[in-house]
């Protein structure tokens, strides 16, 4: 295993995108480019090639599936996005067959990787990649709520006009519309938001933090209706996963994961905070959560399970 190795599958926005911030990011030295338009893949690897002299070293090629062999991390963004007024879970069933095509071809090549699934629903498409592959749980990773959480924190920081990595808050659950913030244990470097609020004189009611979850839940529909797709946020949310595992940096994310009667969940992925290290998912976290929040992830996990439960194997 070449732990400098990483490949992406599928070159569209997402992928180019993730490949660029990979690029830039110096953790590989090989970067294997993989998608069904061939032409794509040598395209996006020439262009980011001729980057290298302004940045770090690092060969990009467009390959093939036999190039997974090494690969230390597999990185999968193929399938279809969401039109304006789609949902993610309306792509479940173009981007599970895509998967069913996709995952036996990783397979055959590698079962040693890590396979970290950004596609949407990538919830789904993270349960569908741990059963098509057979890999252990820890080794299958979904890009999960870490892109919502950023959101969550971004808008949070704007309205407490405080730099967003001091706010530590979760969304937890569907990477979707049943998604949920974990309010109940959310801070501002320690300071609970009550606190927090008095000293700064700012509104901190449920009905602004209502309004806030909102907006983090409706964030994707935004910027597709605005500009057709969603790809610099979620690149850096994929590079953010991709350095804690690279770097067996021990790091808190909420990625898509199979809980192992954590929340009393089982036999679905789903966004909850986990520790990420060198080999993959090193322990989902049982944080404290309030009645209603435990009441709501329930409800996320019920939809996931519903989609898993109309799949076609
Ligand atoms: C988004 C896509 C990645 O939330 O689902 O931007």
């Amino acid at each position: 295993m070449n732990l400098r190795k990483c490949a992406i599958i599928g070159c569209g926005f997402v992928g180019a995108t993730t490949a660029f911030a990979l690029t830039q990011s110096g953790l590989f030295s090989e970067l294997i480019l993989i998608d069904q338009n061939r032409k794509k893949a040598l395209g996006e690897a020439m262009d980011l090639s001729h980057s290298v002299p302004f940045g770090k070293p690092v060969e990009v090629v467009a390959g093939d599936y036999p190039d997974l062999a090494d690969c230390a991390l597999v990185i999968i963004t193929a399938g279809a996005g969401q039109a304006p007024g789609e949902t993610r879970l309306d792509l479940v069933h173009k981007n599970v067959t895509i998967f069913q095509s996709i995952i036996p071809q990783i397979t055959r090549y590698n079962q040693e990787c890590i396979l970290l699934v950004v596609s949407n629903p990538v919830d789904i498409l993270t349960y569908v990649t741990l059963k098509l592959s057979g890999f252990p749980a820890k080794r299958v990773i979904g890009s999960g709520t870490v892109l919502d959480t950023a959101r969550l924190k971004f808008l949070l920081g704007a309205h407490f006009e405080v730099d967003p990595r001091n706010v530590h808050a979760f969304m937890i659950g569907e990477h979707g519309d049943t998604e949920l913030p974990v309010y109940s244990s959310a801070n501002v470097s320690g300071i609970d938001f009550d606190h927090f609020c008095e000293s700064c004189q700012r509104r901190c009611d449920q009905e602004v933090l209502r309004t806030i979850y909102e907006e983090v839940k409706n964030s994707a529909y935004q910027v597709i209706e605005n500009k057709g797709a969603t790809y610099y946020a979620i690149a850096l949310a994929v590079l953010r996963i991709v350095e804690a595992l690279m770097r067996d940096e021990h790091s808190v994310l909420t990625v898509s994961v199979l809980p192992e009667g954590h929340y009393e969940l089982n036999d679905l992925c789903i966004g909850l905070p986990a520790i990420v290290g060198q080999g993959g998912i090193e322990k989902v976290l049982d944080v404290p959560l309030d009645a209603d929040e435990r009441d709501r992830l329930q409800k996320s996990a019920a939809q996931m399970k519903k989609v898993i439960g109309e799949i076609r194997w």
